[in-house]
């Protein structure tokens, strides 16, 4: 097994050593390159790049395998739950019972927010997007604990372990507050005798004479979505975390800007665009056959299709696949969108197209169709990632933060702009 490689430029042959991961992965340590030679490597996108060491979670994408701490998201799906793997993914060991009631307990009890910060909620307009609002509230909800977010390393590591209640907990509380506050409705306060996901739908839908009551199994779909979401190593709001994280920042900061990085429709926005996509072909009269073509025309994208990791079927999908069609049936629903992306999902997987490329469908494939049937709308979907991906930002700066060799996370770039040229006065202009 080669312990080192060599990149050889003009007559100069340059070792660098080889780190091997756990499960036989390969890098070239090329951290001395520019030292060495004056070279960088050039990897935009980073499909080639290894931005850091990680314990958290490890995937295959040519075989489909995603693992946190070593263990198989299948199992985790069907033995675990979301507040377990939650402690799994960040503290790295599955919890004992006293370790999963104490976070339970930190959690249900950092339920409620300040009453101070439900008047940010009546700043912002009722057509804000949530994300936006979810992203400021993160932000803002770490001036009420100074004490977790003052940037001293020392002091917020201090505090971690309530930092990350606080953050698991609050995060639902703002996403059902955000919902509520966009309906006119008034707030809900949170159930402490109610587990997580009760507790949220709780908060999003009970009123004041009609009390939400978890008897369709809606609170244990939307716990296995969160637990599928709770983390997927470097991806773009991952990778924006640490980013964040390795100047300085307070976890709050953090993963409020994961949250920004989350939005957009190639990340976690994709599962808006799936129910979008679905409903507009359902409106055309479409059965997904004219979408594909389309798509295989340059002409549409398949939303909730390929993955710059999966080139093979994302496990999640699977998962959530099997689970939409029992909660549909469970709450007695028949989406005629769940037949369109059945067929497009049949149709992609024989499609010469689809096959060359590796296209699979990802997470957000099936996650809009169950979201849609708990009854959360389309705008709160990518939120809905959100609560789920907390867990793994939260590791993922715990991760940063107790390293004491790490570095501020810097890239350099190759600047193509104009070489240096004589400044002309605004007259000569
Ligand atoms: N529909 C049709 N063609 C596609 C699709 C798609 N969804 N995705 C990729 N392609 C084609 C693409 O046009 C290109 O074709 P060609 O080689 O002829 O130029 C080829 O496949 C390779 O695509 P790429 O853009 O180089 O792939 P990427 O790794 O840069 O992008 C992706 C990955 C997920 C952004 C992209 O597949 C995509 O936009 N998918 C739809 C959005 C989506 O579902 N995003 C959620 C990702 S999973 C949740 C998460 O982790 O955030």
């Amino acid at each position: 097994m080669e312990t080192t490689g060599t990149i050889r430029l003009g007559n100069e042959n340059l070792e660098f050593p080889v780190i091997t991961g756990t499960e036989g992965e390969k890098a070239l340590d090329t951290r001395t390159l520019r030292a060495k030679s004056g070279y960088i490597t050039f990897d935009e996108g980073y499909g080639n790049t290894g931005s850091c060491l990680s314990e958290i979670t490890f995937i295959n994408g040519e075989q489909g395998i995603l693992r946190h701490r070593g263990y198989a998201i299948e199992q985790l799906a069907e033995r675990s739950s979301f507040l377990e793997v939650a402690y799994l993914v960040i503290y790295g060991e599955l919890p004992s019972e006293a370790q999963l009631n104490q976070l339970r307990s930190q959690v249900t009890k950092n339920a409620s927010i300040h009453t101070g910060m439900r008047y940010h909620f009546e700043g912002f307009p009722i057509d804000a997007h949530p994300m936006a609002i979810l992203s400021s509230m993160l932000n803002s909800l770490g001036a009420y604990y100074p004490n977790m977010s003052s940037n001293d390393r020392e002091q917020d590591l201090a505090h971690f372990d309530e930092t990350a209640a606080v953050l698991i907990s609050k995060v639902r509380t703002i996403a059902a507050m955000t919902y509520r506050m966009k309906k006119g409705l008034p707030f809900v306060f949170p159930d402490h005798s109610r587990r997580y996901t009760d507790n949220f739908l709780h908060m999003m839908f009970t009123e004041p004479y009609n009390e939400y009551h978890n008897d369709s199994g809606a609170a244990d779909a939307l716990d296995l979505f969160l637990l599928l979401h709770a983390d997927h190593e470097q991806n773009c709001s991952t990778s924006t975390v640490r980013m964040v994280a390795s100047g300085g920042a307070n976890l709050f900061a953090s993963v409020s800007a994961g949250v920004c990085a989350l939005w957009g429709p190639s990340h976690g926005g994709a599962n808006m665009a799936v129910i979008k996509m679905l409903e507009e072909i359902h409106a055309d009269g479409d059965d997904g056959s004219r979408f594909i073509k389309a798509a295989k025309e340059g002409k549409a994208k398949l939303m909730g299709f390929g993955h710059r990791v999966y080139k093979n079927y994302d496990p999640r999908a699977k998962i959530l696949g099997k689970s939409a069609e029992h909660v549909l049936s469970g709450i007695g629903i028949d989406d005629p969108l769940l037949d369109i992306a059945k067929h497009l999902e049949q149709a992609a997987l024989e499609d010469d197209y689809f096959i060359k490329r590796k296209l699979y469908p990802n997470v957000d494939f099936y996650s809009g169709i169950l979201l849609k049937a708990i009854g959360i709308p389309v705008e709160m979907f990518t939120v809905m990632f959100a609560i789920g991906r907390m867990p793994g930002w939260i590791a993922n700066w715990k991760e940063i933060a107790e390293n004491p060799k790490s570095r501020i996370h810097r890239p350099r770039q190759i600047y193509t702009g104009p070489p240096l040229r004589e400044f002309v006065k605004l007259g000569d202009r």
